[in-house]
């Protein structure tokens, strides 16, 4: 397949890169005008896409040909407060918008635990659990085959990942605990391969004491609705 990752500079979007090429997918990575390209995003060969979300045009025309988006765009943290909601629901609108004028007819969204949830003290940042539920639901009313992915806390470890199952559940299950980036970059990897992740809420979270599973596993064994 060919697949676009936005947010591709990020600490997630570099590894989401790597791992579709790793499967033998195109990439085409988005990252903005300004963004720093990651040491671990070898961009040699890759036909990178800088722009703003919100010009419709640049992002159509790099959606082109796409056959599907991972989205890895999160509010960096700052003092602008209007951050999540620029990045967490507007820009996601204008993805999805994006996907439907360019024919781009799958999505994968990395979002967050506890998306949706008021009283968090993740809120202190704009809200930004609020928004990001924004954003999901967009997703969910598109019209477009969607998977979010929400994960728990973000780690750098890219060692000894074998070691670690991931904690698979439907939404509103889970509310701590962590995962590694590269293990939730192949989460989306897998979702992306699996129709019976369509339509899926999917909150993941990675420990050593947590029994291995896949997640076409664990969507044999789950297969109800997530909304
Ligand atoms: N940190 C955690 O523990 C945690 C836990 C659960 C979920 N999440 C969510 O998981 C996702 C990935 O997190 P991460 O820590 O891997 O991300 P990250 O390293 O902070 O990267 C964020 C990405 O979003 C891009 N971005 C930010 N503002 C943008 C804008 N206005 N327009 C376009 N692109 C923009 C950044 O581009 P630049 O490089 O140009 O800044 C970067 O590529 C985010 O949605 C995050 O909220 C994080």
């Amino acid at each position: 397949m060919r697949l676009a990752v936005t947010g591709a500079s990020g600490k997630t979007g570099w590894r989401i890169v790597d791992e579709a090429r790793l499967r033998g997918h195109q990439v085409v990575p988005i990252l903005r005008p300004n963004s720093q390209l990651p040491d671990g995003l070898v961009a040699d060969g890759l036909p990178l896409k800088r722009l703003n979300l919100a010009d419709q045009n640049a992002l159509v025309a790099a959606l082109n040909g796409c056959d599907a988006l991972l989205i890895a765009t999160g509010a960096r943290p700052s003092i602008d407060l209007a951050g999540p909601l620029k990045v967490d629901a507007l820009a996601i609108r204008d993805q999805i918008t994006a996907c439907r004028r360019a024919g781009v007819k799958r999505v994968v969204l990395v979002s967050s635990l506890c998306s949706g949830r008021l009283f968090h003290p993740l809120n202190l940042f704009g809200l930004i659990l609020l928004w990001k539920r924004l954003g999901e639901q967009w997703l969910e009313a598109s019209g477009l085959s969607w998977t979010i992915v929400r994960p728990g806390g973000l780690k750098e470890a890219e060692e000894q990942l074998e070691r670690e199952g991931i904690r698979f559940s439907g939404p509103n299950q889970q509310e701590s605990s962590s995962i590694p980036r590269r293990l939730v970059a192949q989460v989306c990897l897998d979702a992306l391969e699996l129709p019976a992740a369509i339509g899926r809420i999917l909150e993941i979270t990675s420990g050593e004491d947590v029994p291995k599973q896949t997640l076409a596993d664990w969507l044999i064994e789950n297969p109800t609705s997530a909304i």
